[in-house]
């Protein structure tokens, strides 16, 4: 496994490869890798010649009292976890190599207007053209994204459509700890009472989806999602939606495929969780 932190230099050995007709799986992480990204690796590399990890933070995806400063980093465990999945390459650059006298951007127009796009305006921006300048310099065939970030796959599955990016955008299952709480580089910020307090996430989710699936309305679904993340002392909801799963409009019955999203602070702790309901 090879550690590259040069654009050019990736692009070189990555040419090689395509020359010879390998197929390449890009997973985009933000590192502090946990068993979610872990999943993630083990897919592209079942499914792909050569597999490249990114593990970059990329600070344009940030808003000014966000969480970049200490954003927890570490990239010996990451290399660890990379080398012992098989992984061929980890392209970690410095910020300053993927952005400099930069004047271009790809945004994305309605989709990023509810949930997540509207408490973190330019979130999505900042994400539309990482991703893009990833998916240009490693020219992978495949990507691989975690369904927690349901917003996020949908969104670049749409800039992929839109602007003709020859790549396959494959979303792979939210994984969750034994109790439930989806798996997160955010979970570390997390006192040990903050911890217990943020099952509330996956205990809503988990009982919104089994009310969908019996026949409850949308109203009947988000409310008692409220009920039990507001039973909660630590917990403050930042939003509870649904929408529909193409369109990130807001839904007001289950008459198609709809994501039910939600993002609740557990003390400073901002954490998302979701489920997908297919008609
Ligand atoms: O999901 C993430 O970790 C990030 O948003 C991504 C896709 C790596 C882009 O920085």
């Amino acid at each position: 496994m090879k550690i590259v932190k040069s654009i050019d230099e990736l692009r070189k050995d990555l040419k090689g490869y395509k020359l010879e007709g390998k197929s390449i799986g890009l997973v985009p992480t933000m590192g502090f890798l946990h068993e979610g990204h872990a999943s993630l690796i083990r897919k592209a590399r079942a499914e792909n010649d050569i597999v490249v990890v990114s593990d970059f933070i990329n600070p344009i995806q940030f808003g000014p009292k966000e969480d970049l400063k200490i954003y927890p980093r570490d990239l010996e465990s990451d290399s660890k976890l990379c080398e012992d999945i098989g992984v061929d390459f980890i392209f970690a650059p410095e910020a300053s190599e993927m952005y400099h006298d930069r004047k271009t951007f790809v945004d994305i127009e309605d989709m990023s207007n509810n949930l997540c796009g509207a408490k973190r305006p330019g979130h999505f921006r900042g994400v539309c053209t990482v991703c893009t300048k990833l998916f240009n310099i490693t020219g992978a065939d495949r990507a691989y994204f975690g369904q927690k970030d349901a917003q996020q796959v949908a969104i670049i599955k749409k800039v992929v459509f839109d602007l003709n990016i020859p790549i396959e955008i494959i979303p792979c299952p939210i994984v969750r700890e034994d109790d439930g709480l989806a798996l997160s580089s955010r979970n570390t910020y997390l006192s040990k009472e903050e911890r217990k307090a943020a099952l509330c996430l996956s205990k809503a989710i988990f009982k919104g989806e089994d009310l969908a699936k019996s026949g409850s309305s949308v109203s009947e679904v988000l409310s008692k999602m409220k009920e039990i993340i507001s039973s909660e002392k630590l917990a403050r909801i930042d939003y509870i939606s649904a929408v529909d799963l193409s369109t990130m409009e807001d839904a007001k019955d289950f008459d198609g495929d709809r994501l039910v999203a939600i993002a609740v602070f557990i003390g400073k702790t901002r954490l998302i969780d979701n489920f997908i309901y297919r008609r």
